[in-house]
């Protein structure tokens, strides 16, 4: 009961988390791209505060939910009698998955400051530069996610 609960919370974060750059890259950008750029990047800087919001919250389920499934299964398979080792593609999914979260550190604690701060100045040239190199991080986590998805549900 209490492994299908973290999991359904682990599937859920990640829902909002890789749907949401999702919808950010493949809808809003494109959507923005017809505005004048203090309204562009004033409403991105909007949208983005919102999201990483929840996605410091998403992020932080689906690394603990993970973990903590993990150390259930390898708990029960030790005192079961049995060794664990853990299935490749629950690796390659902690290892990746471990990789997005630091990204995700990095865009929101250090890329997403620098851009808002460029915003909250009215300097335009620059918080489109900064935007643009948040959005290039946001592909690689985005690309990172649906990777371990591929891998889950391709790689049998
Ligand atoms: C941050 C480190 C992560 C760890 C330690 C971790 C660990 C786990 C574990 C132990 C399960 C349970 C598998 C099972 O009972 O069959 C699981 C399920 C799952 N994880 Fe992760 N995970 C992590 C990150 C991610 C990320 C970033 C994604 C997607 C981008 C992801 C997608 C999924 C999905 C979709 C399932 C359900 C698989 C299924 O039931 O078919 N995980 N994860």
């Amino acid at each position: 009961m209490l492994y299908a609960l973290l999991k359904a919370v682990h599937v859920l974060s990640v829902i909002l988390w890789v749907g949401g750059m999702l919808f950010a890259e493949l809808f809003l950008r494109p959507a923005l791209a017809g505005l004048a750029p203090p309204e562009r990047l004033r409403l991105a800087q909007a949208v983005l505060a919102r999201f990483f919001a929840a996605v410091l919250w998403a992020s932080a389920l689906v690394f603990g939910s993970g973990v903590w499934m993990i150390g259930r299964v390898a708990k029960a398979t030790v005192q079961s009698g049995g060794s664990f080792s853990m299935p490749l593609t629950w690796t390659v999914m902690a290892g990746l998955g471990m990789l997005m979260v630091v990204l995700f550190g990095y865009i929101r604690f250090a890329l997403y400051p620098r851009f808002a701060a460029a915003v909250a100045a009215a300097d335009w040239t620059q918080a489109a530069d900064r935007l643009q190199r948040l959005q290039l991080w946001v592909r690689v986590n985005l690309g990172l996610g649906l990777v371990i998805l591929g891998v889950l549900y391709l790689a049998h």
